[in-house]
């Protein structure tokens, strides 16, 4: 492990959603939300950092969802790219490049990495049984078959995995399967010949970089460790598919790669797809993706850990080519909805689309990394979402902009004064209290703690309030003490300042309009703005701050949440629907 001083690069990497509809909020805070957070972090921070994610576009999920949609495949997958890239930057998504995994340079990188397993004797060929639709004349992989499960009889359980018990599955296991295509039982079990990965030679070389990785989160260790105990199995890397990105051997052109092997090799293709379209240098990438100088650092789902720890790492260290491998993963568990599973089906829960057009991007992502579910599944709650707007949001951090720029206003003419006292005891004590702060930030942010970062700036905001009320500009401006009241104001506004700062990962918007607030012309400005320009105390002085200033947030009603928690909640609207004049009931806890 090479120790922090000679780290000169970082990639961010959110785990790829798959291209197929539009996410939900638990997919947001899951990977994509926390990657963004951290990467802003480091830019912060001063890194040279590359944040990338795209979408991920084979395997049979696309393809029945671009069956179902009436679409081509490459159709379907460019809009929902289109789709899914557009809501990521309304929410403030910062990647440096979204990219895709059906572009030209993951079909490149992929292949090469794949002849050099083949070269380095990683890959075998193996005979095996496939499911065939006869009517449809095609195999079955995957979600292209359904049946009933051969471990607990549930129906339609998929060809891959039984969604009631978990069971990992092969078609072929299914009892009496059906073509998902054209939904008849014409199927007859044929053998066809396929890739697999040796994962069992490479045991010892991914056992031994696990072991060095104590560094990780422990549940990320006790995953990977896990896999291992069991002893790692060959694992199929091809599918009699069109869709994806064929095999580069005469012998196999008529197959694709599996979903699950190409997908996280999309991460260096996207890299290079950045490289080629915004560093206009397409050989850039290398000096990420092979330098043992840069940190890689992974967000993603608990379910997504095994293939970053084992499976993803036993790829990139076969190829023997130079790659960097992950320094830090990161899985989150699952987010429930008041309680229960999101469901697109059942219209239950918030998806990204409709979210932003309820409230602004930052309600969301504040309240959402509040409770990140780092350590355990969490709930959204409507009243704990209105809660945290209206007390943070609101009254926290809304109230303090307002007052200060208003006083400033009021008492300054608008223009931020120096202090005139720099002695002043109680300046001093906040000066300190915000060091305080800045320190836990920095070590929050290097533990991946989101929930405490979030808390530890919320705790900044408060205490924010707390130096203004003791202080009582109003009172000394009332008995003429001006000096006073001047102090007061140019400490205000310059930690209204830093404050802006140290939001900008969380709540990138709003660090914006408080820029607005203190009259910088170009309020962008505060993403530019590094650590060691946070105790910049000329910079405020004299400067015009905005004469009539709005309110950051707004408040929501009860009224309010009790329309949305009946809109996205079908258990309640059914209880509505039998006693139409009673005020719907909050779920119980
Ligand atoms: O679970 C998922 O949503 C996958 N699409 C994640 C892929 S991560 C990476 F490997 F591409
Ligand atoms: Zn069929």
């Amino acid at each position: 492990m090479s120790s922090d001083n000679k780290i000169e690069r970082y990639i961010v990497t959110s785990a790829l959603p798959y291209v197929n509809g539009i996410k939900h909020l638990g997919n947001f805070i899951g990977s994509l939300l926390p990657a963004d957070v951290h990467a802003r972090y480091l830019r912060l921070l001063g890194k040279d950092v590359v944040a990338v994610c795209g979408t991920d576009e084979h395997g049979t999920p696309a393809e029945i969802a671009a069956l179902e949609e009436g679409l081509p495949v490459e159709e379907y997958c460019r809009k929902y790219y289109e789709i899914q890239k557009s809501i990521y930057e309304r929410f403030g998504l910062s990647f440096d490049f979204f990219g895709r995994t059906s572009a030209p340079e993951n079909h490149q990188i992929t292949q090469d990495i794949f002849l050099k397993l083949w070269k380095n004797g990683l890959v075998f060929e193996k005979e095996t049984e496939q499911l065939y639709c006869l009517n449809d004349q095609r195999f079955l992989p995957d979600r292209y078959v359904e049946g009933e499960c051969p471990h607990c009889g549930y129906f339609p359980a998929r060809g891959d995995q039984c969604e009631e018990c978990s069971t990992l599955l092969n078609p072929p296991e299914l009892v009496n399967p059906r073509c998902k295509i054209c939904g008849k039982r014409n199927i007859e079990v044929r053998k066809s010949t396929h890739l697999f990965l040796d994962l069992p030679k490479m045991q010892e070389r991914v056992a031994s970089w696990i072991r060095q990785q104590d560094h990780w989160p422990l549940s990320t260790r006790s995953i990977a460790e896990g896999w291992l105990k069991e002893g790692l199995r060959p694992r199929a890397i091809t599918r009699n598919l069109k869709w994806g990105i064929p095999v580069p051997l005469e012998k196999y052109k008529d197959l694709v790669f599996y979903v699950w092997f190409d997908a996280p090799i999309g991460y260096i293709s996207i890299t290079a797809q950045w490289a080629k379209e915004i560093k206009k240098n397409p050989e850039v990438w290398k000096e990420y993706w092979k330098n043992p100088t840069t940190r890689l650092i992974q967000f993603m789902g608990v379910d997504n850990v095994p293939f970053h720890t084992v499976t993803w790492p036993a790829t990139l260290m076969g190829a023997n080519d130079d790659y960097i491998l992950a320094y830090m993963v990161k899985g989150f568990h699952w987010l429930m909805y008041e309680g229960g599973k999101f469901s697109t089906s059942q219209n239950r829960g918030i998806f990204m689309d409709k979210a932003l057009e309820l409230y602004p991007a930052d309600y969301w992502r504040y309240y959402l990394l509040y409770i990140a579910p780092e350590n355990q599944n969490t709930s959204f709650e409507w009243d704990g979402f209105q809660q945290i707007v209206n007390h943070h949001l609101n009254n926290a951090l809304g109230n303090f902009a307002h007052r200060t720029i208003t006083f400033i206003n009021k008492e300054c003419n608008g223009i931020v004064p120096s202090v005139n006292n720099p002695d002043d005891k109680e300046i001093q004590a906040l000066k300190e209290i915000v060091r305080k702060h800045m320190k836990a930030y920095t070590e929050l942010f290097d533990s991946y703690e989101f929930q405490k970062a979030t808390q530890n700036l919320y705790q900044l905001w408060q205490e924010a309030n707390k130096f203004f009320q003791q202080r009582q500009p109003w009172k000394h401006a009332k008995e003429g003490n001006k000096k006073h009241v001047e102090d007061t104001l140019s400490a205000s506004a310059h930690l209204l300042r830093i404050i802006a700062i140290l939001s900008t990962p969380f709540i990138p918007f709003t660090a914006e309009k408080i820029y607005a607030l203190l009259g910088y012309e170009n309020p962008k400005q505060v993403h530019e703005e590094r650590w060691n320009d946070i105790f910049d105390f000329e910079c405020l002085i004299k400067r015009k701050v905005v004469p009539n200033p709005k309110p950051l947030f707004k408040k929501i009603s009860d009224k309010e949440k009790r329309k949305y928690q009946l809109m996205f909640n079908p258990d309640l609207r059914e209880e509505t629907s039998t006693a139409k004049e009673e005020i719907p009931r909050e779920k119980k806890k």
